[in-house]
């Protein structure tokens, strides 16, 4: 009888796929099996009855890689089970930004329990006036499962869309979408775009890769939007650039101390993943890559 532990609350659908070979266990170290979603196991000891970890989710920058190297635990992820999620999210995010909807909807609910709410609406509507999306030019830092969807949808709603990869040539990229323009270096794509939106793992060449010098290269009034990782992002300089109106809007899914509640940050507490359907799709896959590795060895998505 394998063991599995649980670091997060996993979805039950998830957790039902674990066969009569399997029980959850509520002490984490007796588990063969840890399936988690954001808890950060830096800190966490590792038992000697570890064999596995399945990330319910795509990054795994919350599990210490090379400790689980050094004690040949094998860790999983579940790349794409949540990229529908991220894009609606990524997209809910852009047009929020476009339409003014956060600073209208603050606005609106000062209203409540005054009198006379429709004619103070038809009187103040005109500070939230936005644009469209549609016509914008939007920039797709990774083409992974997440950022070609992304890209795909912003098309469909009229966006002229151009993406880079840095870690897939110009061709491989062509091969997952081959209506937008790629193109085969950031300065590239930086000057021309209303939007921009990164979707990489965080790792030591992409930490704080939007710094200064890239902001720098941004159009003027860029909307930059973050639903990958913070650590992707130098907030200093990004609240720089929001200070001088370089940057008009920083999305992020990842709010911390130094951009919360400043003024242009629209925030969301790490949303993007969590619909009911992708936390399904990440713990069925989680679960099954585990038991797949357990009982024949297999090893997918590490
Ligand atoms: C991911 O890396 O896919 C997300 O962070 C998943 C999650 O929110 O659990």
């Amino acid at each position: 009888m394998y063991k599995i532990g649980t670091l997060n609350k996993i979805s039950p659908v998830g957790l039902a796929r674990l066969t009569d070979d399997y029980t959850v266990v509520e002490d984490i170290a007796e588990a063969n099996g840890i399936i988690l979603r954001s808890y950060d196991m830096h800190e966490m000891e590792l038992s000697d009855n570890l064999l596995a970890v399945g990330r319910a989710g795509a990054g795994v920058n919350n599990i210490p890689l090379d400790k689980c190297a050094e004690q040949g635990i094998v860790v999983f992820n579940a790349p794409g089970a949540n990229a529908n999620a991220v894009k609606e999210l990524c997209l809910t995010g852009m047009l929020l930004a476009a339409r003014n909807v956060p600073a209208g909807l603050a606005w609106a609910s000062t209203l409540t329990g005054t009198e006379g709410v429709g004619k103070a609406v038809e009187k103040g509507k005109g500070q939230f006036a936005g644009t469209e999306i549609k016509g914008k030019t939007l920039g797709v830092i990774g083409l992974g499962a997440i950022g070609v969807l992304v890209a795909n949808a912003a098309e469909t709603l009229g966006m002229k869309v151009i993406g880079y990869d840095p870690f897939l040539s110009v061709k491989a990229a062509h091969s997952l979408s081959n209506t937008i323009d790629i193109v085969d270096a950031l300065k590239d794509l930086y000057p021309q775009c209303d939007y921009i939106s990164i979707h990489v793992p965080v790792m030591d060449d992409t930490k704080g890769m939007i710094d200064a010098e890239a902001i720098a290269q941004m159009k003027d009034g860029v909307v930059f939007l973050n639903f990958a990782r913070d650590k992707l992002v130098n907030d200093t300089d990004m609240l720089a650039a929001l200070e001088s109106g370089k940057v008009k809007k920083y999305v992020t899914d990842f709010p911390n101390d130094a951009v919360i509640g400043k003024e242009g940050v629209i925030a969301t507490p790490h949303l993007g993943a969590s619909s009911a359907e992708a936390e399904d799709n990440c713990a069925v896959m989680a679960a099954d890559e585990i038991m797949d590795y357990l009982e024949n060895g297999n090893i997918v998505n590490s």
